[in-house]
């Protein structure tokens, strides 16, 4: 008993000393969005016509749809006109590449956006058939090597959000310990590269000692990297794979990760990110929450993506 009066006041430096700063991602988000509308704005007021983005969804995965639909809403606000191709799960790999060909010679069809995942039947490098000029993913193996060449490029919008959020947290991490966790060609790969590089083009790399981890790594490796990261970045889609005891005191936790699970208490549908938010908001120093933290951010750089290539197509 005695042993538990003298412990309690070490577990309360140990877990309340830092004040986590939970990054709100959507006030951040709205900030660009007005902004993008003023430049949208301006740029039909000199009779441009207004920026379009086109996304193709292929079958009824319902977060497809939902992502899709909060893009186009976003984009109204911002005054980007969107079109949205529907096609079942049933459709052709021939009907979805002569989609993509009819879109990129359409002349007022200023990007592309492929929702991934795609069916099985279909080869998910179909992608690599948009246009690069019109590829507002940054996917293409066209923009994708320009980007790890550090030349000027259409970047993933998933790094620019993580990017932009580093930019407002204001910490030099150069020689500091960064670990990724997910490797994924769209997300975990180009997060990596963003953290461990020296860009100065495109983006501004961030100079980290950089570990990525993904389904293979054995959890006590990645609790040993975890506990030794100054910033860790997730995105696997694994639900509380960050737990509290794994954080190191004071450092920045990014949430990239998107489930939906049952809540056990509600048992309503809910959604939630890689992080055990209410264990790690105790010790991170900077923590995004899910959702309302890298979300709106990534809504937020492809419409800017959007209307960087409209611009350069419509100068
Ligand atoms: N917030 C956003 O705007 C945004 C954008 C894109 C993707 N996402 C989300 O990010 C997550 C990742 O997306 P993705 O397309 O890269 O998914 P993916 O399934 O292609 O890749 C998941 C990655 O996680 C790794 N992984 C799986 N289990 C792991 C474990 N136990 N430990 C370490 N690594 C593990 C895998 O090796 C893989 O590299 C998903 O939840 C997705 O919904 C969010």
């Amino acid at each position: 008993m005695a042993q538990n009066i003298f412990l309690k006041p070490f577990y309360f430096i140990r877990h309340y000393r830092f004040k986590t700063t939970v990054i709100d991602g959507k006030s951040i988000a709205n900030k660009i969005l007005k902004d993008l509308k003023v430049a949208v704005q301006e740029h039909t007021d000199k009779k441009h016509r207004a920026p379009t983005l086109t996304a193709i969804i292929v079958g009824d995965d319902p977060s497809s749809k939902i992502y899709v639909k909060n893009k186009v809403k976003t984009a109204h606000f911002v005054g980007i006109k969107t079109e949205v191709l529907n096609f079942p799960d049933s459709i052709s790999e021939t009907k979805l590449i002569k989609t993509i060909q009819v879109l990129n010679s359409t002349k007022e069809v200023d990007s592309v956006l492929l929702q991934l995942p795609l069916p099985s039947h279909i080869n998910p490098n179909i992608y690599e058939l948009i246009s690069p000029e019109k590829d507002v993913d940054g996917f293409t193996s066209a923009n994708f090597g320009k980007f790890c060449l550090d030349k000027e490029t259409i970047i993933p919008c998933t790094v620019l959000a993580v990017q932009k959020i580093l930019q407002e947290i204001n910490i030099d991490f150069t020689g500091k310990n960064a670990l990724i966790c997910g490797r994924s060609k769209h997300v975990g790969l180009p997060i990596a590269m963003l953290l461990h590089s020296n860009f100065k083009n495109a983006v501004k790399g961030f100079n980290a000692n950089t570990i990525i981890c993904h389904r293979f790594t054995p959890v006590d490796q990645l609790t040993k990297f975890c506990q030794n990261a100054d910033v860790v970045i997730t995105a696997t889609g694994v639900p509380s794979l960050i737990r509290g005891y794994m954080v190191k005191k004071g450092s920045v936790i990014i949430d990239v990760g998107i489930s939906r699970i049952i809540d056990p208490q509600s048992l309503k549908n809910k959604i939630v990110g890689d992080v055990n938010f209410e264990e790690v908001k105790e010790v991170a120093g900077f923590l995004t929450p899910v959702p309302g933290g890298v979300g709106p951010l990534t809504v937020a750089m492809l419409l800017q993506n959007t209307f960087t290539i409209a611009r350069k197509r419509n100068p």
